[in-house]
């Protein structure tokens, strides 16, 4: 896949889908920024990279910290120059039933998919306007801004929704500086978070962790349990030249589940 831009940055690349992503984009030769709260993790990501030509750096930054999100951005300028591409994929959630949510979760859950994805697309929207090299920005949202029926929670659903929102609208505003922004919406994917939500609705449904995870797939016309290469997989093409004429979607990688 052809690509103009090279220098990366990704947030919540120590485990699951940023991980998956970083490892891909440092395939195909871009300078990877592996973003993690937890900076042992982003380590241990750019340990697993192929290509040790390409440049790569890991960055220790909590995202719903606005302070820590300006230091991010220079830092990965400090290490690669630029910024041309930013990944937007740090998110929690939690299983639970929406009566049995509370003030904590709502603030936790909005704190760092809502807040601090807009300030991160913000901050590096700022550095790519002052570079005058234009960009991509890619933000992580689900199907369960899609209606997804077993999502993990009724707050996560909502974040997630605001997630594609902005991405309409940061795509208008942001057009004219040459920024691209898009959004993806995984279905159920196997890492860390959907682990969790097997086991605990296994043991409230007093059910295999098995018949769970086939529950999920009931409704999946293709038959397959997202991995999340699949979802680094449309990272890469949204990053990629391929894609230099597609601005304010969201993208569904989820086997057919919710045609859109
Ligand atoms: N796994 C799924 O089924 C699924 C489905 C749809 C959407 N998503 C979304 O994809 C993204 C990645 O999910 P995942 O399944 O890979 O999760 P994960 O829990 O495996 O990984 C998330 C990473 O984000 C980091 N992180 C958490 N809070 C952070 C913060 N405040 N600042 C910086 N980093 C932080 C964690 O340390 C972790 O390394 C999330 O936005 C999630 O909502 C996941």
């Amino acid at each position: 896949m052809k690509r103009n831009f090279n220098n990366v940055c990704i947030t919540g690349s120590g485990n699951g889908i940023g991980k998956a992503i970083s490892i891909l984009l440092n395939k195909h030769g871009h300078n990877v920024a592996c973003v993690d709260i937890n900076l042992e993790d982003a380590k241990k990501t750019i340990y697993e990279f192929e290509n040790k030509v390409a440049r790569s750096v890991a960055i220790s930054a909590d995202i719903s910290i606005i302070s820590q999100i300006k230091k991010m951005i220079k830092e990965v300028v400090y290490s690669f120059g630029s910024l041309h591409i930013m990944i937007n994929n740090a998110g929690v959630t939690r299983t639970s039933d929406i009566m049995k949510l509370n003030e904590q979760d709502w603030y936790w859950i909005n704190n760092i998919n809502s807040k601090g994805t807009f300030f991160c697309l913000q901050a590096a929207a700022n550095q790519m306007k002052f570079q005058k090299t234009g960009g991509r920005i890619i933000n992580m949202s689900s199907v369960g801004a899609r209606g997804f029926v077993d999502v993990s929670n009724a707050i996560y659903a909502g974040s997630k929704g605001a997630i594609i929102s902005l991405t309409k609208t940061a795509a208008q505003q942001l057009g004219k500086y040459n920024i691209n922004v898009n959004a993806i919406c995984p279905s159920p994917t196997y890492t860390e978070i959907v682990k969790k939500l097997i086991k605990t609705r296994s043991l409230e449904q007093n059910k295999s962790e098995n018949e769970i995870m086939k529950h999920y797939m009931r409704d999946v016309p293709l038959g397959r349990f997202n991995q999340p290469e699949d979802i680094a997989e449309m990272a890469l093409f949204l990053s990629s030249e391929s894609s230099k004429n597609i601005s304010g979607q969201s993208f569904n990688v989820d086997g057919g589940l919710i045609p859109s």
